[in-house]
C-alpha cells in the first residue's frame, strides 16, 4: 500500500543504469514526474567499465539476428522505433566525439564517462530526480499504484519502470532484483546464466594450453549452428577473447566446440602447396608462419606431429588439415557472473508487450534492458537493447 507519507511520482524506475536512465529521460521530457532509485553510490557504473573505460555505445549494424531470446521476434518494436542513429544523435548533440572500431562498432575517443555523463544530463534538463545510494526494501502494487519503500523513504508512483539488470559482475551492483519483483507479480523467468563470458578448462586441456596464456589467434569458433570469426585468446583458466566470449552465450555444458585455426585460408590447398614448393620444410616451421609460434608448437607436439611435409602421406595429410580445420575445445566451464559480461533469460518475454514493455499481468508495470530475456551479442548491441527497451518504456509509460 502507497503511504500517507510517500512522495508521489507519475513514474518511478528502479536502477539507475543504461536502460534505466533511457527511459527516465525519454519520460521526463514528455513531462512525467520520475524519480529513479539507484543502489549503488553512482548511476552508470557499467556504462564507465564498459568498452575498456571507451563504451561501444552502439553498432550501426544492429539487427535483431544478433539477440539471443527465447522469443526471437520480441526485440524487433523496439529496436525498430529507436535505431543507432537516433542514439549517434544524442552523442552528436553533446559534442562527444567517437570511432568506428570494427564491425560497426561504435566507440567513444575519450572516454565512457562522457555517456553517463549525457544521460544525467538529460535526466536533469528533463527534470528527473535521482536518488543514488537507495536500496529498494519492498516493492507492493494496490489497485491504483506501486509503493516503493526504500533506505530513503516510500515513494508511490502509477507506473513501475524495473531497470536492476541482471546478475553479471555482482561488485559492480548487480542484485538479481528485478528477478524477484517480476515473480512476485507473477512473471515467469527464463533461467540464468552467464553470456560473454571467458570459458574455461580443466584436467588434461588446460594442462596443455596454461604455460601458452596470453597466445591470441584468428579463428571461426563453432557451437552447433552458431559460429564467430575472431580473435581467440589462451589464458591461465582456459579461454576468452571476442570469439570466445561470443561462443559462450550460444555454448550449454557438455557441448562440443570446434576451431577452424586458419579461417583465411583454404586448409587443403596450403597443405597441398607447401608439400608441393617446400617439401623439406618441417611441418612446425610451415606452420608457424600462420598461426603463433609457440601454438604451432604444442599443435605439433600433441597431435600432427613435427617431420618434414614431404614425409606426410595422403592420409596424414587430410587428418592434419581436418584438424585444423575443426580443433576440438572440450570446455569444462565458464567464469560465470564473476566476469559475464551479461546475464541471458530473465524475465520472460510472452508477460511483456513488444512495444511499450509492459507486464500483461499488470498495467504500469515495465521491465527494460538486460533483466528481460533478450540478450546480444558483444559489439554494442547490448547496450543498444538497453536505449531501445528505456525509449519504449519510458515513451509509453
Ligand atoms: P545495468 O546493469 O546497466 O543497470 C542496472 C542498474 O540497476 C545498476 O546501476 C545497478 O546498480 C542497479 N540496481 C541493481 N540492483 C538494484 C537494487 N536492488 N536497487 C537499486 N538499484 C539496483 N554492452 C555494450 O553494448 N557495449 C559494451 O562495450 C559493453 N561492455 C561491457 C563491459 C563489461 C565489463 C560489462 C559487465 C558489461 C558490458 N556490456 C556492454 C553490457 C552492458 O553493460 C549491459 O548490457 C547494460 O549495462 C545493461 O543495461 P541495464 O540498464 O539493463 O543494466
Amino acid at each position: 500500500m502507497a503511504d500517507r507519507q510517500a512522495s508521489v511520482y507519475d513514474i518511478v524506475v528502479l536502477g539507475g543504469g543504461a536502460a534505466g536512465l533511457m527511459s527516465a529521460l525519454t519520460a521526463g521530457r514528455l513531462g512525467r514526474r520520475v524519480l529513479v532509485v539507484e543502489h549503488a553510490e553512482r548511476c552508470g557504473k557499467k556504462i564507465l567499465m564498459s568498452g575498456g573505460g571507451r563504451c561501444n555505445f552502439t553498432n550501426t549494424g544492429t539487427t535483431p539476428a544478433q539477440f539471443l531470446s527465447a522469443n526471437p521476434h520480441f526485440c524487433k518494436s523496439a529496436l525498430a522505433k529507436f535505431k543507432p542513429t537516433d542514439f549517434i544523435d544524442m552523442v552528436d548533440a553533446h559534442g562527444i566525439r567517437w570511432h568506428e572500431k570494427e564491425l560497426g562498432q561504435l566507440f567513444c575517443d575519450i572516454s565512457s564517462k562522457q555517456i553517463v555523463a549525457m544521460l544525467l544530463e538529460e535526466c536533469a534538463a528533463a527534470n528527473v530526480e535521482i536518488r543514488t545510494g537507495c536500496s529498494i526494501e519492498s516493492v507492493t502494487h494496490n489497485t491504483v499504484a506501486f509503493a516503493i519503500a526504500t533506505s530513503q523513504g516510500h515513494f508511490a508512483s502509477e507506473r513501475l519502470i524495473v531497470a536492476t539488470g541482471g546478475l553479471s559482475i555482482p561488485r559492480m551492483g548487480a542484485t538479481g532484483i528485478g528477478y524477484r519483483i517480476a515473480e512476485s507479480f507473477n512473471h515467469r523467468l527464463v533461467p540464468t546464466r552467464a553470456g560473454l563470458v571467458p570459458l574455461t578448462l580443466s584436467g588434461k586441456p588446460l594442462e596443455q594450453l596454461a604455460d601458452l596464456a596470453g597466445v591470441s589467434l584468428p579463428v571461426e569458433l563453432h557451437c552447433g549452428r552458431q559460429s564467430f570469426t575472431n580473435a581467440m585468446l589462451i589464458t591461465h583458466r582456459g579461454l576468452s577473447g571476442p570469439s570466445v566470449l561470443q561462443i559462450s552465450s550460444y555454448w550449454r555444458e557438455g557441448q562440443a566446440l570446434t576451431a577452424n585455426l586458419l579461417p583465411d585460408h583454404n586448409i587443403n590447398d596450403l597443405l597441398a602447396q607447401w608439400r608441393a614448393t617446400r617439401p623439406d620444410a618441417h611441418m612446425q616451421t610451415l606452420l608457424s608462419e600462420v598461426i603463433p609460434k609457440r601454438f604451432a608448437q604444442r599443435l605439433c607436439e600433441l597431435s600432427i606431429g613435427n617431420a618434414p611435409i614431404k614425409q606426410f602421406g595422403a592420409k596424414q595429410l587430410s587428418d592434419t588439415a581436418s584438424l585444423l580445420a575443426a580443433w576440438p575445445i572440450v570446455a569444462s566451464g565458464t567464469e560465470g557472473y564473476r566476469t559475464a559480461e551479461v546475464t541471458l533469460g530473465g524475465v520472460a518475454t510472452d508477460g511483456l508487450s513488444s512495444a511499450t514493455m509492459m507486464s500483461k499481468h499488470l498495467p504500469g508495470l515495465y521491465f527494460i534492458g538486460e533483466v528481460i530475456d533478450v540478450t546480444g551479442w558483444l559489439g554494442g548491441y547490448n547496450f543498444q537493447w538497453a536505449w531501445a527497451s528505456g525509449h519504449a518504456a519510458g515513451t509509453a509509460a
